[in-house]
């Protein structure tokens, strides 16, 4: 029996950092997928877990999975649970047996994700599960959320959870409430990779299009403006755990003034959401919507500026964005990873600069 999933990246327009501390972020969507194929095995007695984009192939006998975790029962709960400390240790027993590689030793939890949504949602049956992505690592597009997301969403097709639509085009669909689930589930697999996050990212995964999240209260957003987003990746890599335990060290040390920049942040989110929700009257009152929103990314990142979570290498591609009148601001955690740019909808305007910004950046994608 084989199943395959997929699930999208994000960008977060507005609130990041701010939303693990309770306060408004907009994000949304984007057309880069990650996919996983799960297939059920009847001749052998293993559970191989293929990485295909990072080069990383795994394979465990279910007999030493289960000794390992023996103290857990199988499966473990139908619900989602959080995986504790201890069963993080045992994990890493697990991973480290299989001679994981210096240089990748950053991806490890991703694998302790899996191995906890694995035996969790089906227990101990042996499997082959194929993972590829066409989103960076690291970079600040939900890569993490798109396979905790990916994962769960097949792990749950083939446990008796679940009831599948399969579509046309040979995807399988969700209903609201089994979504629901496959959200509970990634975001478990996202707290084993980050510590703390928000949630945002295994929402927006999850649900796509464009969505509100405060408090671990997702809202949809039905976005009216046809907005055009560059993306640049500065192609430094930083550790979304590590910026924000940084930011919270910093609001610990400084509480009120921290205070006052996460409420300007939540502002900002506000402020985008209503705009982005608004019907464009005529092209005048679209352009002058447009306006408002690069001035909300321009304050929205001098304020993520201010918290600590910039770097040299965003600020390079800021200054080379504002000579042209653009605004621009980092996406996800910072410190490196991608940025954002407004496009204007001009079409000759949005051509010329696509083409002078590809010139000077490491890489691009364009999103409508
Ligand atoms: O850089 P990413 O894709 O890991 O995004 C992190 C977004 C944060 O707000 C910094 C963290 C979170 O959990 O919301």
């Amino acid at each position: 029996m084989e199943v395959t999933a997929r699930a999208p990246g994000k960008i977060i327009l507005a609130g990041e950092h701010a939303v693990v501390h309770g306060y408004t972020a907009v994000a949304s969507s984007i057309d880069l997928y990650t996919v996983v194929s799960l297939r059920l095995r009847s001749d052998e007695d293993t559970v191989k877990l293929k990485l295909n984009d990072i080069g990383l192939d795994f394979s465990w006998s279910v007999g030493r999975i289960k000794e390992v975790l023996s103290h857990l029962g199988s499966p473990f709960s139908s619900t989602p649970t959080s995986c504790s400390l201890e069963t993080i240790k045992s994990l890493a027993t697990l991973v480290d047996e299989q001679s994981f590689p210096e240089t990748k030793i950053g991806l490890a939890s991703g694998v302790y994700a899996f191995l906890w949504l694995y035996t969790s949602i089906l227990g101990f049956k042996p499997a082959t599960v194929t993972v590829s992505s066409e989103l960076p690592v690291g970079a600040g597009l939900g890569s993490s959320a798109a396979y905790c997301v990916s994962l769960s969403a097949a792990l749950l097709a083939l446990s008796d959870s679940v009831k599948l639509d399969v579509s046309q085009k040979g995807w399988s669909t969700f209903k609201e409430t089994e979504a629901e689930l496959v959200n509970k589930w990634a975001f478990e697999g996202e707290k084993i990779i980050h510590g703390r996050p928000s949630g945002v990212d295994n929402s927006v995964s999850t649900f796509g299009n464009v969505i509100k999240f405060k408090s671990g209260v997702m809202t949809r957003v039905d976005s009216n403006m046809p907005l055009k987003m560059l993306i640049t990746n500065t192609k430094v890599g930083r550790d979304t755990k590590a910026l924000v335990a940084n930011v919270s060290a910093r609001k610990s040390r400084h509480p009120d003034a921290m205070c006052s920049v996460l409420n300007a942040i939540e502002a900002i989110s506000d402020e985008w959401s209503t705009i982005i929700q608004s019907h464009a009257v005529d092209d005048l009152y679209l352009s002058a919507n447009e306006e408002k929103l690069g001035e909300l990314m321009e304050m929205n990142q001098g304020l993520l500026l201010s918290i600590g979570v910039s770097h040299a290498s965003i600020e390079n591609v800021l200054q080379t964005s504002m000579k042209y009148k653009l605004a621009s601001k980092l996406t996800g955690a910072g410190g490196g990873g991608c940025v954002l740019t407004l496009l204007p909808t001009r079409i000759l305007f949005t051509v010329l600069l696509n083409l002078f910004i590809y010139a000077s950046a490491n890489s691009f994608i364009t999103y409508d």
